[in-house]
């Protein structure tokens, strides 16, 4: 297998080129779609493959910049990686302690997942590395992570104290820590674990409410000596190597969501969703969009690589304004801008609280869901910790993404049901997550442009 085929979007992301796409709102919208890859089963695939002895083999994989993000760090980390080619790749994992000194600053490009979890494993190894990321990156927090790897013995240096990147990190020899996460987060989470293979003892984590459990389903399967109980996992240093696994990475949820909004709020819309990822750390996104009303009719199709997965059927609802908050913001944190879509063309008000860690998204997704949405006449308030929205007609507009791949798909489900033409500038960060956004929307009959 050799590296993917370069097809014309996976061209533009390489280049990184400006596009804008512009969508005429559809007299309806039926179809069926096959969600991408989950983002974050795909990376964590990849580092836990290189970590574990012998050939990880992954179908599936998303081919967005995000991930491929995380193959360039772990080949510069001395990882051998075939493709990804047409979704499928190998990783011939060398064992625990096979990484290499990078000769280059690793590039985590605007990934977050990347630089956190793999801060995590370079922590605890016998080398300096550095890492960076893009501008939204290196605007991150990054102290939610080095503040508890500092506590494990870890060596990391970083701007302001260490909370933004670049990262520094002199690779040491950790010991485990009790740690309990001030807000929820599977990346913080996922990085501690991925440190305490590297501790000698356990390392136990909890989090105010559950965040996704993806990476201690991985590291189960792979052999890792690891405990859930409720809120609170518990990993102890890995003595054994861990094993390669046979992966086919579930559909993102987090993709299919722009769809299943869509099929709600499009006059006679109809859409069916195959074999999405239906870990009940992620499907808040339903559960929210069943209580505003709307017609979803889920079918189990049992589990693929320890992750259960359903198809989903999706059509066209009156929706009735609800309140979100608490346990569920973690289940559906990268969903909510697209629900505020739904929002708009819901029945009342709808409250979004208890969601501050928005801000600290790509972008601050308080404020620019709310500053992109009432450009196209959405009545939506941001709040110190959520949005307040109210049902509202939407009208075209000339809106921004600004760099943000999921503010770039939630307005281009916006522009399916406002009145006239919606120009979405910045439209090729839609590319880190979801290479064939476009291609989907025109699969279900959506006019949609693309325009240099
Ligand atoms: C992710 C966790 C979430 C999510 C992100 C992916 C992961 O971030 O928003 O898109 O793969 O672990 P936080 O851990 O910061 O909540």
């Amino acid at each position: 297998m050799t590296q993917g085929v370069i097809t014309g979007s996976f061209e533009r992301r390489i280049k990184n080129a400006k596009m804008n796409l512009i969508i005429r709102p559809p007299l309806s919208i039926k179809g069926t779609i096959d969600p991408p890859g989950d983002k974050s089963i795909s990376h964590r695939a990849a580092i836990i493959g290189a970590l574990a002895e012998g050939e990880t083999r992954i179908d599936g994989f998303l081919e967005g910049a995000d991930c491929l993000s995380t193959l360039k760090c772990l080949r510069d980390l001395g990882v051998v990686i075939e493709g990804p080619y047409d979704g499928q790749v190998i990783i011939r994992g060398k064992g625990l302690n096979s990484l290499k000194e990078p000769e280059t600053v690793l590039d985590a490009g605007n990934s977050g997942t990347t630089m956190r979890l793999l801060s995590g494993v370079l922590a605890g190894q016998s080398f300096y590395s550095v890492i960076t990321g893009d501008e939204s990156l290196r605007s991150r927090p990054m102290g939610r992570v080095t503040k508890p790897l500092r506590s494990m013995g870890a060596k990391i240096w970083g701007r302001l104290g260490g909370d933004l990147a670049p990262l520094s990190i002199q690779g040491n020899s950790l010991t485990p820590i009790k740690y309990t996460l001030p807000v929820a987060s599977a990346q913080v989470k996922s990085a501690l674990l991925l440190a305490g293979l590297f501790a000698n003892g356990e390392t136990v984590i909890t989090e105010p409410h559950r965040s996704r459990d993806h990476s201690e389903r991985m590291l189960k399967a792979a052999g890792a000596d690891i405990t859930i109980e409720d809120k609170t996992v518990r990993i102890k240093g890995q003595e054994k190597p861990l094993k390669p696994l046979k992966m086919k990475i579930p559909g993102d949820i987090s993709g299919a969501a722009f769809f299943l909004v869509a099929g709600c709020i499009v006059p006679r819309g109809i859409i069916l969703l195959k074999d999405v990822n239906l870990n009940p750390t992620r499907t808040g996104i339903l559960e929210v969009l069943k209580a505003m009303g709307a017609q979803i009719t889920v079918t189990p199709k049992g589990e693929t690589s320890g992750e259960p997965i359903g198809d989903i059927e999706v059509s066209c609802s009156n929706l009735q304004g609800t309140e979100v908050n608490g346990e569920l913001i973690p289940r559906l944190i990268d969903e909510i801008p697209v629900l505020a879509v739904a929002a708009t063309q819901a029945k009342g008000k709808t409250i979004i609280s208890d969601a501050a860690e928005l801000k600290f998204k790509e972008t601050d997704r308080i404020s620019l869901v709310a500053k992109e949405l009432i450009k196209m006449g959405a009545d939506i308030l941001p709040q110190p910790d959520g949005l307040l929205i109210k049902g509202s007609p939407l009208h075209g507009a000339v809106v921004d993404t600004h760099g943000d791949h999921r503010l770039g798909m939630t307005l281009a489900v916006a522009a399916l049901v406002a009145k006239g033409v919606t120009v979405i500038r910045g439209a090729e960060c839609i590319n880190i997550s979801y290479p064939n956004f476009a291609k989907d929307m025109e699969r279900l009959g959506v006019e949609v442009r693309e325009e240099d």
